[in-house]
């Protein structure tokens, strides 16, 4: 399966923190965002990687995440000219893709919990379909929404309505077959002219091939959309790193448990970052005292 990473867009709702940079590189804690959200493809056993980004901020993401081999995958980096939506990014993705499955997840999501990771390579393994997700949410207006019937059957997925059908919001983390394509090539822009991620999963749901599982309990998910948000991300990431010594949106750790890089190769990539916390977590997995927790 290949993954990308969509980390493009105006980031409008963050000016002036964006007006100049990628929303996308905007800390989160005491890493940048995309870190989050490549480290799930990777959790997912993804390890062909696109990002596509603005003409602007493409050449931040390679400068930051370079080839990808330093943490043991494969990056490439391409452009997407205008925002003309999310679903648009399988059909700049085509010759990426090639025949095989791919998983897109949006450069600003967020997602953390006990044995995410199984659900994630459960998805990735699946050749057929779609698979995405539901997680009850405070204010589901703000996101595509999953609409069940009486026996929680999926009746539709709507994009932002006014009147919410539920309180399940689907995160942007999606996995497909190689059908996306020919589909994100057929679907007609919104009236906001865009080729919307939930036209995509509605044509996936009409022909009854579209699987909607919903997260646990035990599964966090954050978007960064507005400021509040960024800061509440933050705060939970300080957290759970603090007092439970567990890291999140750590590529190096990632690598090192996936088997992708070596003992010694860890111990490079820490040893650059030793004066921060985080190369010291680093140092600390290479010595070992890690208590094997993710
Ligand atoms: O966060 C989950 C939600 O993401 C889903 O529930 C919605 O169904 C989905 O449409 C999307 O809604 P948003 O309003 O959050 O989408 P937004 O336009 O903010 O774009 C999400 C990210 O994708 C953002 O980091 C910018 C990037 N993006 C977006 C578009 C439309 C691009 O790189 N290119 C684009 O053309």
């Amino acid at each position: 399966m290949k993954g990308i990473v969509l980390a493009g867009g105006t980031g409008t709702r963050l000016h002036p923190i964006t007006k100049a940079i990628s929303k996308q590189t905007v800390p989160i804690y005491d890493k940048p965002m995309i870190y989050y959200p490549l480290s799930v493809l990777m959790l997912a056993d993804i390890k062909e990687i696109l990002i596509i980004s603005t003409p602007r901020d493409i050449e931040t993401f390679r400068t930051l995440l370079e080839d990808g081999k330093q943490i043991g995958v494969s990056i490439s980096y391409t452009i997407q000219d205008q925002p003309l939506g999310i679903a648009e990014a399988f059909i700049i993705a085509q010759q990426f893709i090639g025949h095989d499955t791919v998983a897109l997840v949006l450069g600003d999501n967020i997602f953390y919990g006990y044995e995410l990771d199984v659900i994630l390579q459960e998805a990735s393994q699946r050749k057929s379909g779609a698979t995405i997700f539901g997680c009850m949410v405070e204010h589901p207006e703000d996101f595509g929404v999953v609409e069940f019937d009486t026996k929680f059957n999926v009746i539709s997925i709507e994009e932002k309505p006014k009147v919410p059908k539920s309180h399940f919001a689907v995160p942007g983390l999606y996995f497909y077959d190689n059908e996306v394509v020919e589909i994100a090539k057929n679907i007609t822009p919104s009236p906001r002219g865009e080729l919307e991620i939930t036209s995509v999963n509605n044509e996936y749901l009409r022909r009854g091939k579209l699987k909607v599982e919903l997260f646990p309990k035990r599964v966090v998910w954050m978007d960064t959309g507005t400021y509040k948000a960024l800061l509440k991300a933050s705060n939970f990431v300080e957290k759970v790193q603090t007092t439970q010594g567990i890291y999140i949106g750590c590529l190096e750790e990632v690598a090192y448990k996936k088997g992708y890089i070596t003992k010694e190769q860890l111990r490079g990539l820490a040893g650059t970052l030793l004066s921060t916390e985080y190369g010291t977590h680093l140092m600390q997995l290479v010595m070992g005292d890690n208590n094997g927790k993710f």
